[in-house]
């Protein structure tokens, strides 16, 4: 077949890559040195997977940044750009989406447009409605930064939203999950086709699951840092229930990255007139936590008392290995900290330039490390095993 992919982040990418194992895949998108990376065999993102991909596999790939190259002759399109927070509206901001939707329109009025970006419940069945166009189907993307390729080729599950009474178009539906799911490593994956607000509920439920565990074991490591109890030791007692469970357990400064925060936001706003008190609550402990950790650090650094205390943020990204750090629980921390009136620094290698929104980088970690009175660490990495004493962290498992 042919297919065309439009933005190559961590989404497009992952998923351009693995159906250009079997199919004729062009890749879209705004930014030069993406499509450039792209063609040049290298990865725009950090992921070994993909990396190993681009440049060991006969993919049947091409980058470009004319839309028309991806659409004229294709059956499916896919669609992963950005649908950001709007603080405003408090609703995502999909305009990038629908723009994209009526300029593949223009140029292909057949193909099947797959929108994979994340969206409000509601989003495609309001649009299939607004254009009368038929042939738009959702699909959830539920891989991990970092872990793209990979959680596309061991997918947990495929989901596809399709207007079920559409009976070709679930038909359609069926060939784009068949087709992701052949070219899967994994075996005997569940692929589960329903209509598409419900695929939409799908993954900003599941997503919210996961901050609301991040925030439980967050909460719970909150007491027991103000008790003085080992946190460690509860958490493996509460976690031998399996219905509990050992894993995704690791207390953090809170959730963060790009979807978490949005996702969650996003379906307390969905929940506008329905019952509810536990999707606010999720959203609400984000914040507490992140209060509670700049507590904690002003403490340690004897601030204000010692007004000349440095804090030193050990790496801005939410996890080791990463160079992504879209929104992560850090910065919300360094935001508190700086309406303190406390100094700031940053250490952080994937940074360049010399400042990142105000603060000053050291990258030199010798310096970094003795100018700073308390080093911050969401997680700990063996750079800092000589100046343990001045750290700050709450990073048990060194995971997650
Ligand atoms: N990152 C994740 O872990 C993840 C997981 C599941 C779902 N999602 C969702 O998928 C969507 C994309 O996320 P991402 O992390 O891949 O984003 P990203 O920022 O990594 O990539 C989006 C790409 O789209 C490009 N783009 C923007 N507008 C464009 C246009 N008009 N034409 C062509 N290209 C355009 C951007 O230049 C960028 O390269 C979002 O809705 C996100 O919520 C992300």
């Amino acid at each position: 077949m042919q297919i065309g992919v439009i933005g190559i982040g961590y989404v497009g990418l992952s998923n351009a890559v693995i159906l250009s194992l079997n199919h004729n895949v062009v890749a879209v998108d705004i930014s030069a040195e993406k499509v450039q990376a792209v063609n040049d065999k290298k990865s725009p993102i950090v992921d070994c997977d993909i990396q190993e991909y681009l440049e060991k596999k006969p993919l049947h790939l091409v980058a470009t940044d004319k839309i028309a190259d991806a659409c004229a002759s294709a059956e499916y399109v896919l669609i992963a750009t950005p649908t950001n927070y709007d603080e405003k509206t408090n609703f995502f901001d999909t305009s990038s989406v629908e723009k994209v939707i009526k300029e593949i329109r223009n140029i292909n009025k057949d193909c099947v447009i797959v929108i994979k970006s994340t969206v409000p419940v509601g989003f495609t069945k309001e649009i299939i409605e607004k254009t009368n166009d038929e042939k738009i189907i959702f699909s959830p993307e539920f891989l991990r930064e970092g872990k793209a390729l990979y959680d596309n080729l061991y997918p947990s599950r495929i989901i596809v939203g399709v207007d079920k009474d559409n009976a070709e178009m679930v038909k359609k539906a069926q060939i784009f999950a068949n087709t992701m799911a052949e070219s899967a490593k994994a075996e005997n994956i569940p692929v589960l086709v329903m209509n598409t607000t419900e695929a939409e509920a799908v993954k900003l439920f599941a997503n919210t699951y996961l901050a609301l565990r991040v925030s439980y074991f967050n909460e719970l490591d909150t007491y027991a840092e103000i008790h003085g109890l080992n946190a460690r030791e509860i958490i493996e007692g509460v976690g031998l229930d399996s219905r509990i469970g050992n894993h995704y357990n690791n207390p953090s400064f809170g959730y963060g990255g790009y979807c978490l925060p949005k996702d969650t936001k996003q379906l307390l706003a969905n929940y506008k007139n329905v019952p509810e008190n536990l999707i606010r609550a999720i959203v609400e402990s984000n914040r507490t936590r992140k209060d509670f950790i700049a507590q904690r650090i002003l403490q340690k650094a004897g601030f204000p008392k010692n007004s000349a205390a440095v804090v030193g943020v050990f790496r801005l990204t939410m996890k080791s290995n990463s160079d992504n750090f879209r929104q992560s629980s850090i910065q919300g921390v360094m935001e508190r900290l700086k309406n303190h009136g406390v100094k700031v620094v940053i250490y952080e290698p994937t940074l360049k330039a010399e400042q990142f929104n105000g603060y000053q980088v050291i990258n030199d970690f010798e310096k970094f490390s003795s100018v700073s009175t308390v080093i911050v660490a969401n997680r700990v990495e063996k750079e800092l095993l000589p100046v343990l004493d001045k750290v700050y962290t709450r990073d048990l498992y060194q995971r997650d």
